[in-house]
């Protein structure tokens, strides 16, 4: 039974963890623990107190609320704020009932005086020792309430330590450097105002004592299922407490709740571990697989992208010529990027007029199709659907679907601007013109993509507050996308956002693989894919081998690196000549036989690309019969010879079985490969993959 239900306490029990909390003295719903799971439920704290102590260290604020409200003499940060009709800015949550339903406890607290309820939802998820949390806000009142925030989760660390936050942080073309800092007295603040998730952040945390690394040491971990604007705080108070917040931002934030209805916020996913950063994010690579994803147990396609051949320049004579190229070298996807559709020469025109160029492809995109069909590969189409450019016949019949105040100038970035997707005419249109597209087109593979952020976030028809657009234009991509993957099943979808702008667990809900980057220079690569996996698993990973780097590196280097994840070539194949396509067709080969242990494996990083010249990672399958192991070198100053360079560790292998190494004679236990190691002699630039399998 995970959830235990004592005297005014709950304690939700997943294999390796546990997260208790309960009513204090004071009536208040507070955190007791978060941590290793304990032996009984009798081991866990129960009761804390709601003694004031001083007339400026309030019970409120020194409590460990599950969800603080605004009210009374407390400055933390609170998860809700509301403004009442009344006049009122004052939100009193107390305890109403609890509901046990399955693997989910509902916690239902109740403003009494303004018919406020809130619904704390905690859903177990036991073999993954993640919890889901979100909140519900109804207003059971007759008169409308302005939501001011409404974040999905706080969380209190253990007390009188000290913390250090990792992170993510970047920019277009740079994304996924990981960050670990100390917090220190005062707010560490992270969150996108972008409209999407973004380039900048991530709405992830790991948290630790200071001394954690990939293997070991205590590990707070968590990330919002939500693609907008998101909002993290880690708060670390004088008297030495740290809380940490995470849900919809409130900057310009506002939600009209009118009498009866409802308002969910997204989901926060969390968890803890002794083992390290490492199983933090195996955790949520596996929940990820098998609880998000739409299909995360089938193998991602081996597929070939125009954009950084062709890119604007397409047509059925130059695709054809490149997808013959890419089916003999073993590529089964092949998609078609950026510049099909009417009116698209470059970045100037065409957005928002979904049907193909009539120049470009006057017999319709059909015939192409069937020469991609021919050859054994399906086909795939590239969209951005919720941009417009002034220059296109949608703009031009539609000038005010697009998000901004009439009073004022329209930025434009890429030429572009964004239709108000949380308007009911535009999902429409979008949905149709994108339904018609599918349903005439065999198309297996859509790549939705999203060039640029938001601004001047006006909604002058807004039923309720404009400042919902923020929420509600998510809502909107996420009800059209969700419809067009419901009526067209056979469709693989990616998630783009000029690159890795729009990644994370709510997308992820619809999209089965992502773009990483728009930065695919190898080296770098190593950096962002490094990044990524802190969250995401490698089966999400799409990573194209293009000809960036290809006059330093070798292409044995350039495919190991994006054999690393969902394996995809994007260069320009006509101008790779006969003998690099027939080395990259048996490096395609090759990542045949080992992705299902890529894409479905235990990822272990051994070296870290953004701390070592020397890299090493491996993924372990499931039953750890199997195991391959990625290691690069970048450049590495002079080594003297009698120095060799220090073995790779390998890991997650089973320590009682034997295993065989590619390349190796001796066959040694599990545990004996894991404390010796595997010596590995790599030049500038050079990099190898090693098979490990058991053996008798
Ligand atoms: C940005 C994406 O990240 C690229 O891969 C490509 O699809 C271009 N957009 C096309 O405009």
């Amino acid at each position: 039974m995970p959830i235990h239900h004592l005297t005014n306490s709950w304690i939700l029990e997943t294999d390796h963890t546990a997260y208790a909390f309960g009513l204090d003295s004071g009536g208040r719903l507070v955190n007791f623990y978060w941590g290793e799971r304990l032996l009984s439920p009798s081991d866990y704290p129960t009761q804390a107190s709601s003694q004031n102590w001083a007339s400026f260290s309030n019970a409120g604020q020194l409590a460990r609320e599950e969800y603080p409200a605004e009210t009374g003499l407390k400055y933390i940060e609170p998860c809700f704020k509301a403004y009442y009709a009344d006049g009122v800015r004052d939100t009193v949550l107390e305890f109403e009932k609890a509901e046990v339903q399955g693997a989910e406890l509902r916690i239902h607290l109740m403003d009494a005086l303004e018919h406020l309820g809130i619904i704390l939802h905690y859903r177990l998820h036991e073999t993954y020792d993640l919890i889901e949390r979100w909140a519900e806000v109804t207003n059971r009142g007759e008169t409308a309430i302005t939501l001011e925030r409404v974040l999905s989760a706080q969380w209190h660390l253990p007390r009188k330590r000290s913390y250090r936050l990792s992170h993510l942080y970047g920019r277009w073309a740079d994304e996924w450097n990981i960050k670990r800092e100390a917090l220190a007295v005062g707010k560490k603040i992270l969150e996108s105002r972008r409209i999407t998730t973004s380039h900048h952040g991530q709405p992830w945390f790991a948290v630790d004592g200071g001394t954690a690394n990939e293997e070991q040491g205590e590990v707070w971990f968590g990330a919002l299922a939500w693609s907008g604007n998101w909002k993290f705080i880690a708060e670390t108070t004088e008297f030495g407490a740290t809380r940490l917040s995470l849900g919809l931002n409130d900057w310009d934030f506002a939600w009209r709740l009118k009498p009866g209805e409802s308002f969910s916020t997204p989901a926060a996913i969390y968890g803890y571990t002794h083992n390290g950063y490492g199983e933090a994010s195996r955790r949520l690579h596996d929940y990820t697989r098998e609880q998000v994803l739409p299909n995360g147990k089938t193998l991602r396609k081996v597929l070939y992208n125009s954009w950084e051949a062709t890119t604007f320049d397409v047509d059925e004579t130059s695709q054809v010529e490149l997808a013959k190229l890419a089916a003999e070298m073993g590529v089964e996807l092949f998609v078609m990027d950026d510049g099909w559709f009417h009116g698209r020469k470059d970045d100037h025109a065409g957005l928002g007029d979904w049907w193909p160029d009539e120049k470009k492809f006057p017999r319709g995109l059909k015939p192409l199709i069937e020469q991609v069909n021919a050859l054994g590969m399906d086909f795939g189409l590239w969209v951005e659907p919720e941009m417009v450019n002034p220059d296109s016949e949608l703009y031009r019949s539609h000038p005010d679907w697009v998000i901004h105040f009439p009073q004022r100038k329209r930025s434009e970035a890429r030429n572009q601007l964004i239709l108000n997707f949380a308007c009911a005419d535009v999902q429409d249109y979008i949905l149709e013109k994108l339904d018609t597209i599918l349903a005439e087109n065999n198309i297996r593979f859509i790549k939705w993509d999203m060039n640029r952020n938001a601004s001047e976030p006006g909604w002058d028809t807004a039923p309720g507050d404009p400042r919902e657009l923020w929420v509600r234009y998510v809502q909107g991509v996420y009800r059209v996308w969700g419809i067009l993957r419901q009526r067209h099943p056979q469709v693989t979808w990616q998630t783009c956002s000029g690159g890795g702008g729009r990644v994370d667990l709510g997308i992820l809900r619809l999209a089965d693989q992502a773009w990483v980057s728009d930065n695919t220079e190898p080296t770098a690569r190593l950096n962002i894919q490094e990044g990524y996996s802190q969250v995401f698993p490698a089966c999400t990973m799409e990573a194209w081998v293009t000809d960036m780097g290809s006059e330093y590196l070798p292409l044995e280097f350039r495919m190991h690196v994006s054999m690393c994840g969902a394996l995809g070539i994007g260069g320009h194949l006509v101008n790779w000549g006969a003998e690099r396509r027939a080395e990259a067709a048996k490096w395609i080969a090759r990542y045949k036989e080992i992705r299902p242990v890529v894409q479905f494996g235990d990822l272990y990083r051994l070296r870290s690309p953004q701390q070592d010249s020397y890299s090493a990672l491996m993924y372990v399958s499931k039953d750890r019969k199997e195991a391959v192991l990625f290691a690069f070198r970048t450049h590495q100053p002079f080594i003297p010879q009698l120095e060799p360079q220090a073995p790779v560790y390998p890991r997650g292998l089973d320590p009682q079985a034997n295993y065989a190494v590619e390349g190796y004679e001796e066959v040694r236990s599990g545990l004996g490969w894991m404390r010796i190691g595997i010596e590995l002699f790599l030049e500038d630039y050079q990099s190898t993959i090693l098979h490990i399998r058991q053996v008798e």
